[in-house]
């Protein structure tokens, strides 16, 4: 039998290691599929403190000299996937608390630049087999700014294996100023347009563009977004020169932990059959919240980071009509100050009709995506977005903006729709808060109507999003063919 092929997956987060957001569910079902399929992957993460801090298990396989500085390579495996996963040990990771980009008080740590170029280093060597382990990599897929100059020091090299970036995010770029780039002893040739000077900065994100064989992002509709102002991001020169070697292929979901038939931090599991199952997950989301228990008002539910690019913006202006119609809300999230703020005070106005958790909670999120009758998320831009599909799964009808990856899951409720039978959500274009509120009478005009209501749920809930089709058009750009 052939031998496997071997993948380095390199990133900076991968559920249920270590989570910001989407690209941590990315890391951590991918390679768990592309594992199934009978790749020899290995996920590459920096070991962070609290990581480390969860690991039951791990063990010292090598220790790298690299550029950046000497650092010792641990080895665990994924909790559930049983993936092999790569530590990089190296104080900046390890020896802090906290989230793995910024201080407690959202400032960027100082040093990420030296952080993430090491990181980068690591999965180069690796990838070529420059480590005392016996292992080499036949394809190197990298993951947003963070580890995109390891495509670019491969880019340098005769023999190499493929590289494939997946850009998750354009809004993060990975910026530095002329002296960082300078302090990090690089190859003058990087600092140049056609690599990675960018307006008189250094850029991260575009050791990948630049450099690598295939760059993907995470929905069709995102990767033609990305080739013209604003979505490109300044970048959008660049990614049209590169339009031939960029591919939108949609994530996909885990569909195990995401299963409302099995998902063990609901109240009550349900599938489309059982519907009024889902009920249960509403009132004891209402009582957890401290929400009147009431199954005749309807639940608008929010999970997500607290980014201008989640679209709170749109959705303040509107969120006393949506109180004044006897809507509830439940909303999860953190992130910038001002939007945390002006969602406290809203919440503290009505505390009968808004639940406001600013946390980050898996389980609640789980309960919310169970118990609310519609998921909102208003994005301005979505590369792709996760949470429409987890609300589809779960019965509950997203509400969003028809940009980059929530044009390509959700069909609008529209006549033609409904009468088709291809509905199974709602959605508007512009991006101000009028069509915002056209979108939400809409459904809240549906939601009265509970045999429509019934039909779009079940529609909701027959969609395939598991990984399936799109490890196989990795599969593809990496040069590996199926395990047959
Ligand atoms: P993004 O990656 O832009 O944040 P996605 O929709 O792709 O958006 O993924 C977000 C992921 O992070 C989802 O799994 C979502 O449930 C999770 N998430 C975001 N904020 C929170 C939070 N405050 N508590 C729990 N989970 C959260
Ligand atoms: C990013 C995007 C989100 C996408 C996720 C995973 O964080 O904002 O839309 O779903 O990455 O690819």
């Amino acid at each position: 039998m052939a031998e496997p092929q071997r993948l380095l997956f390199a990133v900076s987060e991968a559920f249920p290691l270590v989570k910001t957001g989407g690209l941590a569910d990315v890391a951590g079902s991918l390679p768990a599929v592309l594992h199934r399929l009978g790749v020899d992957v290995r996920i590459l993460l920096p070991a962070y403190g609290t990581l480390l801090a969860k690991l039951e298990t791990s063990k010292e396989v090598a220790r790298l000299q690299l550029p950046g500085g000497n650092v010792a390579l641990l080895e665990t495996h994924m909790p559930d996937s049983g993936v092999p996963v790569w530590l990089l040990e190296h104080p900046a990771f390890s020896g802090r608390d906290g989230n793995p980009y910024q201080d407690a008080s959202g400032q960027p740590w100082s040093d990420n630049a030296e952080r993430f170029m090491l990181l980068s280093q690591a999965a180069a060597a690796l990838a070529l087999g420059e480590t005392a382990l016996d292992w080499r990599a036949d394809a190197l897929h990298c993951h947003d700014w963070h580890t995109a100059p390891a495509i670019a020091l491969l880019a340098e090299r005769e023999e190499r294996p493929k590289t494939v970036f997946t850009i998750h995010n354009l809004a993060h770029l990975g910026l530095f100023d002329r002296a960082t780039f300078e302090r990090l002893s690089l190859p003058w040739a990087w600092w140049s347009p056609e690599a990675m000077e960018f307006h008189g900065q250094f850029c991260f994100m575009k050791g990948g563009l630049a450099f690598a064989d295939w760059i993907t992002t995470v929905s069709p509709t995102y990767a033609r977004e990305i080739c013209s102002a604003p979505g490109g991001m300044g970048l959008e020169g660049l990614l049209s020169h590169r339009r031939q070697h960029l591919v939108g292929i949609l994530n996909g979901i885990d569909t195990d932990i995401w299963n409302p038939a099995t998902d063990p931090l609901l109240a009550a599991n349900y599938d489309a059959t059982q519907l009024e199952r889902k009920a249960l997950n509403k009132r004891a989301l209402q009582d957890e919240l401290g929400l009147p228990p009431r199954d005749d008002l309807p639940l608008f539910g929010f999970v997500g980071r607290l980014a201008e690019q989640k679209g709170i913006d749109l959705l303040l202006p509107v969120l006393d009509e949506l109180v004044a119609a006897r809507a509830q809300l439940a909303i999860l999230g953190t992130g910038e100050a001002r939007l945390e703020q002006a969602l406290g005070e809203f919440a503290a106005q009505h505390p009968d009709a808004v639940a406001l958790r600013l946390a980050y909670n898996e389980r609640l999120a789980h309960r919310i995506e169970a118990g609310a009758d519609v998921f909102l998320m208003p994005s301005l831009f979505e590369p792709c977005g996760l949470n429409q599909m987890y609300s589809l799964r779960y019965g509950t009808l997203p509400l969003v903006r028809a940009v980059g990856g929530l044009a390509d899951t959700v069909t609008d409720a529209s006549e033609a729709t409904i009468a088709a039978g291809t509905a199974n959500g709602f959605a508007f274009t512009e991006a101000d808060s009028s069509a915002l509120r056209t979108a939400l009478d809409r459904a809240l005009l549906l939601w009265r109507q509970p045999a429509h209501w019934m039909a779009l749920q079940q529609r909701a809930m027959s969609g395939d999003f598991s990984w399936e089709r799109s490890a196989h058009q990795y599969l593809d750009l990496y040069g590996f063919s199926p395990e047959s």
